[in-house]
């Protein structure tokens, strides 16, 4: 059914200022830049990233010289403004101790938590602990632009029916 598709290879976003989106997903997510592209090929910047060896997992996109940068939601957190399209971008972490110290160096880098970190699963016994959660653990912030994104660990496979995904495609 459908396109047979293997993965979710990769996702780009707009950026209101190249250099300091490139520097922070860089600095504090760790991605690589594979390279940076422009004109004439592309009407603005664009620079591809990577978290390992597959040539981009992350696409920057500036936008075209003279757009006007700053509509109303730039900046603001996605998952409160009230347009359609991204809410967050989740990068994984393969090992809890990883992840553990991915916590501490975004508040090292003085970036502000914006949500968790915290279990999303029931065995949580909170707010955020919903029946149908993963079971990862997760911590959110923003980016420059207020794009969210999400650093997690630990999150299930489905391959039956559970109480974290009682009704699944299969
Ligand atoms: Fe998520």
């Amino acid at each position: 059914m459908g396109c047979n598709v293997n993965s979710l290879g990769h996702i780009g976003i707009q950026v209101s200022d190249m250099d300091r989106s490139l520097k922070f997903y860089r600095e504090v997510v760790g991605l690589k830049l594979t390279g940076r592209c422009g004109p004439p090929d592309f009407p603005g910047q664009v620079c591809f990233m990577r978290v390992d060896q597959l040539h981009h997992n992350f696409v920057l996109f500036g936008l075209p010289e003279g757009t006007d940068s700053t509509p109303p939601s730039v900046g603001i957190d996605t998952t409160k403004r009230k347009d359609v399209g991204l809410n967050h971008v989740a990068f994984q972490v393969d090992r809890r101790e990883d992840w553990l110290a991915a916590l501490g160096h975004v508040r090292s880098c003085g970036v502000e938590l914006v949500s968790g970190p915290y279990v999303h699963g029931h065995e949580a016994q909170d707010e955020k602990g919903f029946i149908g959660g993963s079971g990862s653990h997760a911590f959110y912030f923003l980016d420059p632009d207020g794009n969210r994104i999400e650093i997690y660990t630990w999150m299930m496979d489905v391959s039956k029916p559970s109480a974290a995904a009682p009704d699944p495609d299969l």
